[in-house]
């Protein structure tokens, strides 16, 4: 493409393995030999066969007879690049990652120190060392989508907390996209599902914004989405306490979409809003109506505490300023603004 960036080795590598896949699956129940896909590609048969092995050890079944060829029977739900890239359609398409991870977004960091470009995706289907907001562990099992982003605004410091409230709105536009229902922003960072009735089911993502800045502005900004897709076997809708602890995409719809398809999609929905948020000179003003619209506690009788334990505000909830900030009118009718803190419903 002209005026296009030479691609990478990696990125002509996981083209190779997305055209690799695409074949097979086009093939659908028969057989495809090596020596076919090397010439419909233009690479060795070592090429291919490297190419299978690779696929084999992520899980992919494929099942190869002499002379016959290739037959793909399985492949892994995993958000794995040579997925997820052939269906994006928008800004960001640097994408790395697969089955597991310690954390994305440790991954992400490390990646941005060693200058990696904006829009750069770490994605896995698991972590093991998954981090939540506050120091807390974020448990990260199988069939979750974990994600992080590298992002680097050119916006002052204070423009860059209500990037958080944006990227909510991103990973709420991505669910909608699957027509799960019921999805709700808890201010700030958190979104919730809702049934039928109108009544909270629990967490089904949260959201950690890390940060890297210097006297004169931001150097990167990673968010971090952990996403509760399929619920795990083992984890009961409600716990031994008899509460609801977390939410998941397969409570509110049958036909979960791959995990691929989901990390698309919300690549996709953040590039656009980050876009958007950018265009917008970083302010979260024309995001706001928006985020009012979706937001759970809107109408509430709530308690907001600072991390250690202070009350920053108590009263009913009548929406978010300009600015992101959680606005709570006291009993005297006096309109807190808040900034940052964890919301709890009163009584
Ligand atoms: C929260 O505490 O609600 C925020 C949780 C954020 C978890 C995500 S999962 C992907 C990324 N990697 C991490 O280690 N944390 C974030």
């Amino acid at each position: 493409m002209p005026g296009s960036a030479p691609a990478s080795d990696a990125d002509q590598l996981l083209a190779r393995r997305a055209a690799v896949l695409a074949l097979l699956r086009q093939t659908g129940d028969g057989r495809l030999s090596g020596q076919e896909i090397a010439q419909q590609l233009g690479i060795s048969r070592t090429a291919v066969s490297n190419h299978i092995a690779a696929l084999r050890r992520e899980g992919y079944r494929i099942d190869s007879a002499t002379r016959v060829g290739y037959h793909l029977s399985q492949s892994p739900d995993l958000p794995l690049p040579w997925e997820v890239c052939p269906l994006l359609t928008g800004g960001f398409r640097q994408v790395t990652g697969g089955a597991e991870t310690g954390s994305t977004n440790d991954d992400a960091l490390d990646l941005a120190r060693k200058g990696a470009p904006e829009g750069t995706v770490v994605l896995a289907a698991r972590q093991t060392k998954g981090r939540g907001r506050l120091g807390r562990t974020w448990k990260s099992p199988e069939g979750g989508l974990y994600a992080s982003y590298v992002l680097r605004p050119q916006a002052p410091l204070e423009r860059v907390s209500a990037l958080s409230l944006v990227v909510a709105l991103a990973v709420a536009d991505a669910l909608e996209r699957f027509g799960v229902p019921g999805v709700r922003l808890k201010w700030p960072n958190d979104l919730l599902l809702f049934d039928d009735e109108g009544a909270e089911m629990g967490k089904v993502a949260g959201i950690l914004l890390e940060m890297s800045a210097q006297m004169d502005g931001v150097e990167y900004v990673i968010p971090g989405i952990g996403l509760n897709v399929n619920r795990p076997v083992d984890v009961p809708v409600i716990d031994d306490g008899g509460r609801r602890q977390a939410a998941y995409v397969s409570d509110r719809i049958d036909a979960v979409p791959r995990l691929a398809e989901l990390a698309a999609a919300q690549i996709d929905c953040l590039a656009a809003r980050y876009q958007a948020w950018k265009s917008a000179g970083c302010f979260f003003a024309p995001f706001r109506d928006e985020y009012v619209e979706r937001l759970s506690t809107l109408g509430q009788d709530v308690r907001v505490v600072a991390m250690g334990g202070e009350v920053l505000a108590s009263g009913i909830v009548i929406g978010i300023d300009d600015l992101g900030r959680l606005l709570v009118r006291d009993e005297d009718g006096t309109i807190a603004p808040v900034t940052a803190g964890e919301v709890s419903l009163r009584g």
